[in-house]
């Protein structure tokens, strides 16, 4: 069964069209409690909510996420839809290094080599963008990448099953247009300076590298909840680091973002963490606008 719904879940996310679980109109009636045309796990909590008598059950509902064809709504269907919405895992990071051909252009002050192919940088074999390192407008993955979604979709199965901890993406790949709309935005209503403290200009923004995404909410007060202190303790196990931790704004550029998390890879993710660094202090690279 495990397997069968591994494949099933492998099968949708080929044909997804956008980050975290977006898939196509014509498998939505399946497992989509909710009927907005994708499955995600607020379908497995309706379903869960149904269960228990939480929330209406109807027969729409039934046909559509008795996944186990018992005929009933039971906690076995919403974990089953919950593994559909988010369920195969990632162990291979071999997506991360697209440097073939790269050239070693210096050395960071950590000792790090320093590589760029087509304007991206890399370092210890990975993408690197901030305020220092930019990356071309033509750089267009489209989407997030699959390695970070992938890693994202395991991650939130986990939180919710192990420790009830609910993940949601709301803001993954972003392309230098939309970087620079938003970026011009708040520089409209904050002013430059202060837009530049939460902001990365475009062609700054780890959002356009399809390995960073933005988990459950933007707003500060994220910082105290249970969620933040999940992402933080645990996301280095599945390849994440927090881009931008407390107290380190000198070195990153940006303020706190306990919501903010880039895909880096298992192995380095722990090392970072493991470090109490962020990633520039790790690497020993800046942050800063040349301009
Ligand atoms: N908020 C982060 C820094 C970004 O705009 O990419
Ligand atoms: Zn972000």
């Amino acid at each position: 069964m495990k397997r069968t719904i591994k494949t099933l879940a492998l099968a949708l996310c080929a044909t997804t069209l956008f980050a975290m679980c977006f898939l196509p109109a014509s498998a939505a009636a399946f497992a989509d409690a909710d009927g907005d045309g994708r499955i995600l796990a607020a379908d497995a909590r309706l379903v869960l909510r149904a269960s228990v008598g939480l929330s209406p059950w109807t027969d729409e509902m039934l046909k559509s996420c008795d996944i186990d064809n018992d005929k009933s709504l039971t906690s076995a269907d919403a974990r089953l839809i919950l593994r559909l919405s988010v369920g195969f895992g990632n162990d291979d990071d071999s997506c991360l290094h697209g440097m073939d051909g790269a050239e070693l252009v210096g050395l960071t002050s950590k000792e790090y080599k320093i590589y760029k192919k087509d304007g991206i940088t890399y370092i210890d074999g990975i993408l690197v963008a901030n305020k220092t390192y930019s990356l071309p407008s033509s750089y267009d993955p489209g989407d997030l990448l699959p390695e970070c979604k992938q890693a994202f979709m395991q991650m939130a199965y986990d939180a919710y099953y192990n420790d009830g901890i609910y993940l949601e993406g709301i803001s993954g790949y972003r392309s230098y247009a939309t970087q620079n709309r938003i970026y011009n935005n708040y520089v409209a209503a904050d002013g430059k300076a202060e837009a530049d403290t939460y902001s990365a200009r475009p062609g700054h923004s780890e959002h356009q590298s399809g390995l960073a995404l933005d988990v459950n909410s933007v707003e500060g007060s994220f910082a105290y909840t249970a969620e933040a202190k999940w992402i933080a303790e645990n996301c280095y196990k599945y390849g994440f680091i927090l881009r931008y931790p407390y107290g380190k704004t000198d070195k990153t550029g940006y303020i706190y973002e306990p919501w903010h998390i880039r895909y880096v890879g298992i192995a380095i993710a722990t090392k970072i963490h493991n470090s109490g660094l962020c990633l520039e202090e790790y690497y020993g690279i800046t942050s800063k606008y040349s301009y």
